[in-house]
């Protein structure tokens, strides 16, 4: 038997009991003669204390005994003497004294320390050492925490009358936006599995298939450009129902979040119960974002109507031009030096604003850019359409209503970061709905789903669909929280008319529907029910309930920044044997 109890168990309650663990040497520290370990598991951290009264072979060994060997020690749980315990250890009240100690497996000194936190070796080093670095406090606790949010998804989702399915991997293109990731098949030369955006054609088949309540924790691959929130493979929870409307999915996914977070993160707050539900047009106008983060104020405001008869050439030309004046106003602000209010000007013009008018309030009066060219009158009545203060700064956009969205957007978060207004332990979820059905691509000069094209439209909306097709509204929405999109879904098409209608609006030939999603079609023929789902990303869920920068943090194996498996060193030539087999020749 390697061990009786884990490390982390024990408490002063064990005292007097002779125990055995097993586990690796996190630190080891000599005290005149008295030498202490502290031994690691899963579980925590014990102190095993060794006297020096052992035979002279145990203290040899114990000797040679380096950080992160593996040990199994058999001692006596002693309680520690008053003044001796350690209130920074789980088991701090305690310590093993060893009788017998086995080496298990030395170690060779480790590329980088894993007993602190401190230490933290740069990112390609511990991917390539993943194993090792998920030794750490800190990784086992979000491998720990991942395991309960999905525990309780699961547990949720079948006390509600889900049940499991898996869908496969290898399979058709599914788009989401992205590229596919493509398995070329040897049995037929030319031929090629996609692996799945996302389960949702299965799902939807399995409503097809009478299933009616579907959820699976599901692997879904996507070749697109990486970011902080993004990996070529992450996790969902996807989930389908028959037989609801939009707000029957809403519900249930904030009841599950709402009870979720007390019981796998009690730290964290929620903002409100029930969650806000903006439309995607109200929120936008509001945060400039459809993925706003909801900790703090700073809204965007529409003072057009304050300046509509300024002289200001800026403001007189965008106005005239269509455009709108609107604002955000950051607290504690109003003496930003000039250096850094042209430092944030840059940052304004990266979301395409051309300028950055400003407008400090203080003891003296307006000061900033912009003082000379607003009227006393034109102050008074902006102080009180904002709800200006001595202090503030008044950062303006005006332009197009696009663009001074998209600014005040980004400056809004700009502005939560220097002055760090958001709220750490808040999980400010909210609902966005009411998505435009198409979006334009400038680029391809085409209409594009702007969810996914199995969204059902706004039944109102479909006679618009030849003659306004951006006024078309979807049965689409988003679950946002601190500034993520965390989850997506969408009351589905269930009529072949439609669905066909949909892929032709995406300037889809009737051959290539046919040989993409012809046997959706077809399925959507034999008595499809109604249905609509959702998705949340796990992989961001825990993220922000570990309070990591990035979701590499909470994914065991991630991809580096670049897309590699730097461990494993994948991806990676492979035997011209296997080439041939696939029928692949590179040029
Ligand atoms: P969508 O594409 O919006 O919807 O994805 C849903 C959620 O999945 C997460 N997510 C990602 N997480 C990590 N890395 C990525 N590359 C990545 N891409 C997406 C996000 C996102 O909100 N089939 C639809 C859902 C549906 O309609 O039911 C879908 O996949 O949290």
């Amino acid at each position: 038997m390697y061990r009786t109890h884990t490390c982390g168990e024990l408490r002063a309650s064990h005292a007097g009991q002779t125990v055995t663990v097993s586990g690796w040497v996190n630190r080891r520290r000599d005290h005149g003669g008295v030498v202490f370990f502290d031994l690691r598991d899963r579980a925590g951290i014990v102190q095993v204390t060794i006297n020096p009264d052992l035979p002279k072979e145990a203290l040899d060994l114990v000797a040679s005994v380096r950080f992160e060997w593996v040990l199994q020690v058999e001692g006596l749980v002693h309680k520690r003497p008053a003044g001796n315990e350690n209130p920074n250890m789980e088991t701090g009240e305690i310590e093993i004294i060893a009788k017998n100690i086995t080496v298990l497996n030395p170690a060779k000194t480790l590329p980088f320390m894993v007993s602190s936190d401190t230490d933290l070796a740069d990112e390609n080093a511990r991917l390539k050492y993943r194993y090792l670095d998920l030794r750490r406090e800190r990784m086992t606790r979000n491998m720990v925490l991942r395991h309960k949010v999905i525990k309780f998804m699961r547990d949720y989702l079948d006390e509600k009358g889900f049940i499991e399915v898996e869908t496969p991997i290898m399979f058709k293109a599914t788009p989401e936006g992205a590229r596919d990731y493509l398995v070329p098949s040897r049995i037929y030369p030319g031929q090629f599995y996609a692996l799945p955006q996302s389960p949702q054609q299965l799902k939807q088949l399995l409503m097809v298939a009478g299933m009616d309540k579907y959820f699976q924790i599901a692997r879904c691959f996507r070749d697109e450009d990486l970011r902080g929130d993004r990996q070529p493979e992450f996790t969902q929870l996807d989930l389908e129902m028959s037989f609801v409307h939009r707000d029957d999915v809403l519900d249930l996914v904030e009841d599950l979040f709402t009870k979720m977070i007390p019981a796998v993160a009690p730290h964290k707050k929620l903002l409100s119960t029930p969650w806000r539900k903006f439309s995607y047009r109200e929120v936008v106008e509001l945060y400039g974002s459809d993925k706003p983060d909801l900790r703090f104020g700073m809204e965007l405001v529409d003072v057009s109507e304050v300046f509509a008869k300024s002289e200001f050439k800026v403001f007189k030309s965008a106005l005239e031009a269509g455009g709108v004046i609107k604002c955000i106003v950051a607290p504690r602000s109003a003496d930003m030096s000039r250096k850094e209010v042209d430092a944030l000007t840059e940052v304004a013009k990266t979301f395409g604003a051309k300028g950055m008018p400003t407008l400090g309030i203080t003891t003296e009066g307006v000061k900033g850019s912009i003082s000379k060219f607003v009227t006393p009158a034109e102050v008074d009545a902006l102080k009180s359409r904002i709800g200006a203060k001595e202090g503030d700064l008044i950062v303006f956009a005006t332009d197009e209503r696009a663009v001074v969205n998209k600014t005040l957007g980004g400056l809004r978060l700009w502005f939560r970061d220097k002055l760090d207004l958001a709220d750490k332990e808040m999980m400010a979820f909210a609902w966005v709905v009411d998505f435009p059905f198409f979006a334009w691509n400038e680029e391809n000069q085409a209409w594009e789903s702007e969810h996914h094209p199995f969204t059902m439209p706004k039944l109102e909306d479909l006679p618009k669909f030849d003659t306004d097709p951006g006024a078309v509204m979807s049965d689409a929405y988003d679950m946002v929280c601190n500034g993520y999109e965390m989850a997506s879904g969408s009351i589905r098409i269930h009529r072949r008319d439609i669905q066909m209608k949909m892929f032709q609006m995406l300037g889809l030939t009737d051959e290539e529907i046919q040989a993409k999603f012809g046997h959706m079609l077809e399925a959507f023929e034999y008595g499809a029910p109604p249905h609509g789902g959702m998705a949340p990303g796990i992989d961001r869920l825990v993220m922000l309930l570990a309070d990591e920068p990035n979701i590499r943090e909470v994914i065991a194996f991630p991809k580096n920044q670049a897309g590699r498996d730097v461990m494993a060193d994948a991806p990676s030539e492979v035997e011209p044997k296997q080439l041939k087999e696939l029928h692949i020749k590179f040029s």
